[in-house]
């Protein structure tokens, strides 16, 4: 709720019969880049296109507002995720060591976008 109200323009929930059933939360890091925070869906509803709506939604968000690179963190071991973001056009610019709390390193992506 506090993302949400600090940076409601760039919180997306996907609904399916009136229930919530994934959200996306990101911010403008600096100008001209966004940064996509978190995003997860229920697991009874992964596969089916979920994901890829609210990342390709928070995009379109982004980019009306100017941004012309998206970024995000990604731990190192979440292939899942990783393969995911970079069938959306993400790839790898960095890690991040060390960056969780239980010391796994983090994936540093980037999206360019015009
Ligand atoms: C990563 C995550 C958000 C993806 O959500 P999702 O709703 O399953 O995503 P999609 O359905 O759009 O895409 C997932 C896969 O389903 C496939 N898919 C998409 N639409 C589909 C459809 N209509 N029918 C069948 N398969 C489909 C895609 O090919 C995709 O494959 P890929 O992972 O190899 O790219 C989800 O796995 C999740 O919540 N994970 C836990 C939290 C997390 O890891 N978040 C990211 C780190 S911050």
């Amino acid at each position: 709720m506090q993302f949400y109200e600090t940076y409601p323009e760039t919180f997306i929930v996907a609904e399916i019969n009136g229930f919530v059933v994934g959200y996306v939360a990101g911010f403008m890091a600096k100008e001209g880049v966004g940064r996509v925070f978190s995003l997860a869906v229920h697991p009874s509803y992964h596969n089916r296109g979920v994901g890829g709506n609210l990342l390709k939604e928070i995009i379109e968000i982004f980019r009306s507002m100017g941004v012309t690179e998206v970024v995000l963190e990604v731990r190192s071991g979440n292939i899942k995720a990783r393969r995911f973001y970079e069938r959306h056009g993400f790839h790898k610019i960095g890690i991040l060591e060390k960056y969780y709390n239980d010391a796994e390193n983090a994936c540093l992506m980037e999206l360019e976008i015009k």
